[in-house]
This record gives C-alpha cells, structure tokens and sequence, in this order.
C-alpha cells in the first residue's frame, strides 16, 4: 500500500515509517519540521510541507495516489496548550480540518489518528474504558476531541473511515536504538528522568506528592512506543478487512506513580538521581490508566514491551546512544 504519514519526522511517526517500510509499504512522509527531525527520516520519500496549506496537499494527493492517511502531527504539551490555545487549534485543529477536506477532495478515504488519554479529562474511574465520558480539561486534550467528533461526520457524509487511537504515556524508544524520544523543549517524565541519570540534568523534579495515591505522586500508564506502533499496524488491517470507524485506547492497563518511575530508572541505570520535590504541575489528574480491552479484541493487540524496565531501558539506551547536548 502507499501510506502518507503526517510528522513522520516526530517520535512516534518516526517509529511508524521505520515500521512500514520493513513490513513492504511504500511511504511518503509529511512534515514541516516544526519538531520533527531530518536524521529521524529512515526512509520513504519527503513531502515537505505544512498541512495548513491546502494547495500543498492538494499537489500531493494528485501526484501521488495515496490509500490510506496517518496523522501523528500535532503540538502535545498540555501546559502550553493552555497559555496558547490559538496554536494549538491552529495545528491540531483545523490545519487538521484541511487535511480531512483535502483527503475528501481526492478520493482517500481511510485515516489513522493519534488521539490521547487527554481526551477523558479527570476521570471518574479507571482503568477508563473509551465508554467513559470525553471532558478534556485544556485544550490539548479538546482539539484531539474535536477531530474525532469531525471524523464521525466525515464517515457519515463522506464515508471517511477512521481509527482513533487513544494514548496513554508514549515511552520508550526503538528496540534497535535507530530512532527515539526527542522533544525540543522536553517535559515528559521518562526522558526527564534519564536526562538526571546521564547527568545532562541536575535532578529530576517531582510535581507533587500529596495526590490521593498509595506514595502521593500521579499515576500514569506508561506504553512503549514500538507497541503503539504495532497497534497502528493492526489498526491498518482493520480498517482494510472493512471494519468501522472506531477509537481505541492504547496503554498496558497498569499504572505506575512518579515515584515508582524514578526508582525503576535507578534500578535500571545504575546511576544516582537526584530529586527536588515541587507543587503540583496544573492540570494534571492524579491517576490515568487504560482498560484496553477494545484494541486486545477488536484488533488483537498484544503488547510485548509491556514491562515499564523495558520501556525505561529502551530509553535508557537512547540517551546513552543519543546525549544531544
Ligand atoms: N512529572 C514530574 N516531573 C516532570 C515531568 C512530569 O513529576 O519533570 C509528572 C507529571 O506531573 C505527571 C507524570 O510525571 O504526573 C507524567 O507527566 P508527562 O508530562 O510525562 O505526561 P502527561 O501524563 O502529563 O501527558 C502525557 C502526554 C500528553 C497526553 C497525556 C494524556 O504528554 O500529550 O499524557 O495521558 F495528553
């Protein structure tokens, strides 16, 4: 098949491209390089472009015939998305929009989206199932929402079909140590974590420990990113073998606290880490955890880096192979 990935230059789209093409996909990437990176490109050929500009694509679709669409680009920090809403529908929103519309106007009819555990907001229960309601707390978590909304009318009207797949914490990186996590500035907690044991940063700082949780820091599900691509793959074949749009959480329906993380990348790494304790980060919900049961039956998901020593060394690995200082 000839698959288009959108920010196939970012984390986890580059994972994907490296994916496809060993499994015989023929690949083009689109990226603006807004946070992607070239030397993440494994293969595959280079659309450069914005997905904001219409024309762009329209060019794209007519020259290249496309069967199915990945989107994995997207601005993700939580915090930002709530001093600059604007940025974030721009971009996630409605450059997202002319995607959909440019996809419609040529006929491609099959789109694979990265969505988010964000979209829940502070759940009622866990493990949250994707029956639970969808009340995103900042606008991060509320553009992912808005377009899987889109995307239901865009199958009703166009017959648009799409898979939404909810994660949980991306982590990791690629077995092989080819590719992995690069965010340019970083805040997630893994990588932050490896960045104090490499010693490319003083200390790790802990946002919180008085939540309502068995040591008092958050909860998260930590899934590896070569299983969430594993998930987009089976996802693929879903939506060929004809089944219907649907949204999916991806996560390993275990949670561990900031705390546990810490002390398992201590274990892992070896190395002193040294923590200062801060107040809580706005925003955050003390416990996210996925009952994924859904992507387990309907696409037969099975996780194989499930262990969070796994993840955390695949990481661990990255950064020892990759200190971009
Ligand atoms: N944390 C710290 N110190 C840090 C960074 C994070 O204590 O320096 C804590 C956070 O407070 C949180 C946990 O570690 O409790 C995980 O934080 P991350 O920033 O790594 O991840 P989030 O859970 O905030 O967010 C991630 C993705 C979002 C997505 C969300 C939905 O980054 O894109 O999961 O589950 F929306």
């Amino acid at each position: 098949m000839k698959i288009l990935i959108v920010g196939g230059a970012g984390y986890i789209g580059s994972h994907m491209v490296k994916s496809l093409l060993a499994a015989g996909h023929e690949i083009v990437v689109a990226d603006n390089f807004s946070t992607g990176y070239r030397d993440a490109l494994v293969g595959g050929q280079l659309a450069e472009l914005d997905i904001a500009n219409a024309a762009a694509l329209d060019t794209l679709f007519n020259t290249q015939r496309i069967d199915v669409v990945f989107h994995f680009a997207s601005y993700i920090q939580v915090g930002e998305s709530v001093n600059e809403p604007g940025k974030y529908y721009a971009n996630n929103l409605a450059a997202t929009l002319t995607l959909l519309q440019a996809m419609e106007r040529a006929g491609v009819r099959r789109f694979i989206f990265s969505s988010t555990a964000a979209v829940y907001g502070d759940p009622n229960y866990v493990p949250i199932d994707e029956a639970h309601p969808k009340a995103p707390i900042n606008p991060y978590g509320r553009s992912k929402w808005m377009v899987e909304q889109i995307l239901e009318d865009f199958d009703r009207a166009y017959g648009l079909k799409s898979v939404c797949l909810r994660y949980f914490n991306a982590a990791g990186a690629d077995p092989d140590q080819q590719l992995g996590e690069r965010h340019e500035p970083e805040t997630h907690l893994i990588p932050l974590i490896l960045q104090a044991a490499s010693g490319r940063r003083s200390a790790i700082t802990v946002f919180g420990r008085d939540y309502d949780t068995p040591d008092g820091t958050c909860i998260r599900d930590y899934v590896h990113v070569a299983d969430l691509v594993a998930a987009h793959a089976l996802a693929l074949d879903y939506l060929q073998a004809g089944g219907a749009s649907k949204a999916f959480n991806l996560g390993n329906g275990q949670g561990f606290s900031v705390q546990q993380v810490i002390d398992t990348a201590r274990q892992v790494t070896g190395k002193t880490i040294n923590v200062v304790d801060a107040p809580r980060r706005a925003g955050d919900p003390p416990r996210l955890v996925a009952d994924a049961g859904l992507a387990h039956k309907v696409l037969g998901w099975q996780p194989q880096f499930a262990s969070l020593d796994r993840i955390v060394g695949d990481a661990w690995a990255w950064e020892l192979k990759h200190p971009w200082h």
